[in-house]
């Protein structure tokens, strides 16, 4: 699996080649460095994707101090999204983060994406391109059932509707009833 820390042991391997997938409508997935954070942060903080997941955005230093965790944890599998000339100059622009982690002893996928690029079919073809780097299966994934984009996009994806519960406000997440999927 590649990671961050594999990355820097390997460095005579360009990562372009190597570790970059690229999409044939440009959406690129890459592995997650330091330097990406304080963008994602912007997208952490975001009041209505906020309402969207049914999440809560850390403070600065949390979601930094959480980040630099998942930068050496070989559990999680966590690619930027990126698309090529999304702002029409060819440059490639970091529009949302995909990952692979653990939760209560199961793989799970999760994904976020930049207000300004929703209903572009970012989503839908990062998580198509995930899929494809990624093995592990069965592989879990929730959405608040409210937020019918994410249910299509793992519907779309071949993930199965598998359960229904009512989850209770925590320090991370607003109190939600919870779609609980997975693809086996
Ligand atoms: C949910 C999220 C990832 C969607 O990303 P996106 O790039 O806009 O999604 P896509 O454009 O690929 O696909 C959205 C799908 O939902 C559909 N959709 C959009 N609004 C909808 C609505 N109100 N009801 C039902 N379907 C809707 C779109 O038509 C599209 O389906 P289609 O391809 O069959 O037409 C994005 O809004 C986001 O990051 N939200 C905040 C974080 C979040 O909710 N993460 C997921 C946590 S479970």
């Amino acid at each position: 699996m590649p990671t961050d820390a594999s990355d820097s042991a390997t460095p005579a391997v360009p990562r372009r080649r190597r570790d970059v997938r690229v999409d044939a409508t440009g959406v690129r997935l890459r592995p997650v460095e330091r330097r990406d954070l304080a963008t994602l942060f912007e997208f952490e903080i975001d009041a209505e994707s906020n309402a969207l997941a049914g999440t809560k955005p850390r403070t600065r230093e949390a979601f930094f101090a959480a980040w630099e965790r998942n930068l050496v944890n070989p559990e999680i599998h966590a690619r930027v999204i990126e698309l090529d000339g999304a702002r029409g100059d060819g440059a490639v622009e970091i529009v949302g983060t995909i990952a692979r982690f653990q939760a209560n002893g199961q793989d799970h996928i999760g994904y976020w994406i930049s207000r300004a690029h929703w209903g572009k079919g970012i989503a839908s073809r990062a998580l198509e391109s995930f899929l494809d780097l990624e093995p592990r299966r069965p592989l879990h994934a929730t959405a608040a059932t409210n937020n019918a984009r994410s249910r299509r996009i793992l519907e779309k994806c071949d993930f199965v509707l598998v359960h229904v519960r009512t989850d209770q406000e925590t320090e991370r997440f607003l109190e939600r009833e919870i779609a609980e999927f997975v693809l086996g």
